[in-house]
């Protein structure tokens, strides 16, 4: 049985693969693709922390893009601008309480969006954003390294804020690959190093995994040799240093 509202939206019911034949629950009009006992390592650990300060994350990115770009806005168009957004479908892995959608929503090639995140917590924000604003956005409880979505679907895809403390970077840049239409431009951004060592010191942020530090710079090693227009380069910089890298690059054919 399904539960759906005035709008046709369903809250409550089930999504059935054709393919694999699995259903995956639906719960307050969000599709679980995953569920939190399947979560292990840094997934886990972020999974929870991001649900724990869904509340207040979109506020401290706020003053801290502020301090860093003079704006929220600078920071998120610089890096929206690197799509070079021609329209079709645009894909954010790791939407969080989705910041970045009142930016892509100024330009009109951006009519339908995709966001996916690990954390509940976050995705419960953006979709009451969403609704508020009436924006064509669906949403889905997911990991970045198993997108939920077909072969070549996407025709922008955009990840900002999460890739550095991935379980599987590699998985995670193989799937955008997969689900990106040929000619796509793929954009990941995260923290530089510098960057991390203004919040480590604060309980839970720690970089250590596993007796190890989590390694904080572009995953350029990790981008197929066959992927063009591969750039990487260091943004926002202030008080001397970079906080951030953008890794941009374009699935071949189109
Ligand atoms: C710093 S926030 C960025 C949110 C948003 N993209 C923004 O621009 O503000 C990082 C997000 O990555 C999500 N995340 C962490 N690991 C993930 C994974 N393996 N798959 C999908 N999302 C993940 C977190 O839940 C969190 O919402």
């Amino acid at each position: 049985m399904s539960v759906t509202q005035g709008d046709g939206e369903v809250l409550e019911g089930c999504l059935a693969c054709v393919s694999c034949h699995r259903e995956y629950a639906i719960h307050a009009g969000i599709p679980h693709f995953i569920q939190p006992q399947e979560l292990t390592g840094l997934n886990q650990r972020f999974a929870r922390l991001y649900d724990h300060f869904a509340p207040v994350y979109g506020p401290s990115v706020r003053v801290a893009l502020t301090v860093l770009v003079g704006s929220e806005r600078r920071a998120r168009m610089h890096l929206l601008e690197r799509l070079e957004l021609k329209g079709g479908r645009l894909l954010e892995v790791s939407v969080g309480p989705g910041s970045n959608l009142p930016y892509l929503f100024e330009s009109r090639q951006v009519t339908e969006v995709y966001g996916l995140d690990i954390s509940l917590g976050q995705l419960r924000r953006c979709r009451s954003l969403v609704r508020k604003h009436g924006w064509p956005v669906e949403l889905a409880l997911g990991m970045a390294e198993a997108l939920p979505y077909a072969d070549e679907s996407f025709d922008s895809i955009f990840h900002f804020g999460g890739i550095n403390f991935f379980s599987d970077k590699q998985r995670a840049i193989e799937e955008m690959i997969r689900v990106a239409k040929p000619g796509t431009r793929v954009v990941i951004s995260d923290e530089t190093e510098q960057a991390a060592r203004w919040y480590e010191r604060i309980p839970g942020f720690s970089r250590e995994e596993g007796g190890q530090l989590v390694a904080m710079s572009a995953p350029v090693n990790l981008v197929p040799q066959e992927m063009q227009e591969v750039a990487v380069r260091e943004i926002w910089r202030r008080f001397g240093h970079a906080h951030g890298y953008v890794l941009e690059f374009r699935k071949p054919g189109g």
